[in-house]
């Protein structure tokens, strides 16, 4: 069962969702922190990347659903990614401008965060943030998470310098636990 929460729906996407996956690639402000927009060429091999991770791995980024109107305003989910020599697992979130600052990346970070701890096997959850994405940043704080490393990735031909936040189970448990004690 994939994640849902009060306003938001998680699903697998489809060769459907391309314009509304274009609206978020290909948009140069949203697309700041991966060095601009992509094409349509890159926004249908991310799609194609995605597709091919949910049969390999029964994950990947997920399209986000507004409940109340059906529409795909993000992206959200849980991919196999590396840092340095490292295979972590990674809590991703891409919105569409018009849908910032709503609470709609938190909403579904923190659930895709409580589903990777509940279905997988695996005592840590990270998120991978080039140094400059502060808004990103801060999701990742409301997820618990604190910072664990800095490290350089090469992308589009530019060097990104990066910070690995990340949440291990053991703390995600006690968050959890808080999120659902009763009030005295
Ligand atoms: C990173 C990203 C997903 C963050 O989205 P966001 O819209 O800022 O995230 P949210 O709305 O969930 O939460 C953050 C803000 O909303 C506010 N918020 C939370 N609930 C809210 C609500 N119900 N109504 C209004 N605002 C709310 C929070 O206070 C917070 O504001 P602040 O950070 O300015 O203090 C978005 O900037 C994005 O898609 N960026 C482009 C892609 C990208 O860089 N992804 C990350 C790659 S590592």
């Amino acid at each position: 069962m994939l994640p849902r929460t009060a306003r938001l729906a998680l699903r697998e996407m489809t060769d459907d969702d391309l314009p509304s996956l274009a609206a978020i690639l290909e948009d140069p402000l949203a697309m700041t922190a991966y060095e601009g927009a992509f094409s349509r060429e890159e926004t249908l091999a991310w799609l194609r990347r995605m597709q091919e991770r949910y049969a390999h791995d029964g994950f990947g980024l997920w399209a986000v659903i507004l409940r109340e109107t059906g529409e795909m305003i993000g992206q959200c989910g849980i991919t196999r990614q590396s840092i340095e020599d490292d295979e972590v697992l990674e809590v991703g979130y891409l919105f569409r401008r018009d849908h910032w600052h709503r609470g709609y990346a938190v909403e579904a970070a923190t659930a895709c965060r409580d589903w990777a701890f509940r279905t997988l096997d695996t005592d840590e959850v990270y998120t991978k943030i080039r140094s400059t994405n502060i808004a990103s940043m801060n999701v990742a704080i409301r997820l618990g998470m604190t910072v664990r490393r800095t490290y350089t990735t090469h992308y589009r031909g530019v060097d990104m310098p990066h910070l690995a936040f990340a949440l291990d189970r053991r703390r995600w448990r006690e968050l959890v636990d808080v999120a659902n004690a009763p009030v005295e």
